[in-house]
């Protein structure tokens, strides 16, 4: 098993990466804790629930289970509610613990039911997607959608533990762990030049799930994301450059309306955008532009933009939480591992859009 320790002002916590990890999860809850409950939705619970039952009745603690329907739009006041519902029905007390298993979804709202339940329950995070497994389980973002925007109601609220098992991977569908490889490869090009050479010479690898592979990617982009949330917990700077194609993706999901892609995919194809940006504004060398075209493509997300026209695009970025004053703000990079944040001009930014779009 491998460790990543997450150093944040409000706590400290393991990342626990290895397989098989679900059937250790004994391991993780507290020794006083008085009870768990699992958050979870209909498929994760098909493949994994019975196991990850057995293990915890290793702690002998009475098990509780909650279904949420599966999908983003259930990621709604009505789903918290129904958590909280279940939880004062059973009299879970303040020494319980909350346990997200299933994807970045699950993860979330759990997160979020656990920060606010009787002002703050302790919860553990079990990643079951590569895309949670490398960036929405870590760190402590956690969120519901509101009608008006996506992720706009939330906390900053970490968990005691991640417990990353690798193996529940290879149920996910393609389409899936190719929007994880998105978050993956962006991680390289933020922070770590060598990493991102590392994805382009094992991208064969990772798309087939090679455990050795798949599992030093996690961990290398679980430490790269624990860097920056250990110097900038609560998005007052550096952690906005998790967001490196982000602006883009998030425009293309909302745009596309959410679910057409999904976010990793968006998150791909903005990748390739926010480096078109970045050649604009920075002396960007010539080869990069083609380099992230072609590992986008090779993770098999979309290269080419929607059309919205300007007007559309600058309206859907707008709504960007990096934004300040009606300004856009952008996550650029002037070499690969090395990130800024930069307010660009409409023209660069029509550019972009006129060199990445259909
Ligand atoms: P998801 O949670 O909807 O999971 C995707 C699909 O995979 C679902 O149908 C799910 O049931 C299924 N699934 C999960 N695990 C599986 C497995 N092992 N085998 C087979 N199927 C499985 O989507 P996601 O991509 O994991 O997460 C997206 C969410 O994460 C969004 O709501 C996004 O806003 C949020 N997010 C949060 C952060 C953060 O920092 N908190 C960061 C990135 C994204
Ligand atoms: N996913 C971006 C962040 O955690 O800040």
């Amino acid at each position: 098993m491998k460790v990543v320790n997450v150093d944040v002002p409000s706590a400290s916590y393991p990342i626990n990466i290895g397989q098989g990890r679900l059937d250790h999860l004994d391991m993780a809850i507290p020794s006083d804790a008085t009870s768990v409950v699992i958050v979870t939705n209909p498929k994760v619970a098909g493949l994994y629930l019975s196991r990850v039952k057995v293990s915890l009745q290793k702690t002998g603690l009475p098990i509780f289970v909650i279904e949420l329907p599966d999908g983003e739009i259930y990621k709604s006041w009505e789903s918290l509610n129904k958590i909280f519902d279940i939880l004062l029905i059973n009299k879970i007390d303040r020494q319980s613990v909350l346990l997200a298993l299933g994807g970045g979804v699950i993860g979330d709202i759990t997160g979020f039911a656990a920060s606010v339940y009787m002002r703050g329950i302790r919860f553990i995070q079990v990643p079951t997607t590569l895309l949670a497994q490398v960036d929405s389980s870590v760190g402590g973002k956690t969120a519901i959608n509101h009608p008006l925007g996506k992720n706009m109601i939330g906390s900053f609220y970490q968990p005691n533990s991640v417990e990353v098992d690798v193996d529940v991977l290879d149920t996910l569908d393609l389409r899936e762990v190719s929007a994880g490889l998105s978050e993956v490869i962006k991680y390289g090009l933020i922070l770590d030049s060598n990493f991102w050479e590392w994805c382009e010479n094992n991208i064969q690898d990772l798309l087939s799930l090679k455990k050795s592979s798949i599992e030093y990617a996690i961990k290398r982009s679980c430490e790269l994301k624990a860097y920056v949330v250990g110097k900038d917990e609560k998005e007052s700077g550096l952690r906005a450059i998790l967001n490196l194609g982000h602006t883009f993706g998030h425009a293309i999901e909302s745009g596309l309306g959410y679910g057409k892609w999904l976010h990793g995919e968006a998150v791909g194809c903005g990748l390739i955008q926010a480096i078109v940006l970045s050649s604009l504004v920075f002396d960007l060398d010539k080869t990069v532009l083609n380099r992230v075209k072609l590992l986008v493509s090779k993770i098999g997300c979309p290269v080419i933009a929607p059309d919205f026209g300007f007007d559309k695009w600058i309206d859907l970025m707008l709504v960007d939480k990096k934004n300040t004053q009606g300004n856009i703000r952008f996550v650029l990079i002037d070499r690969i591992g090395h990130a800024l944040i930069k307010q660009v001009s409409e023209n660069e930014i029509r550019t972009t859009l006129e060199k990445t779009i259909k």
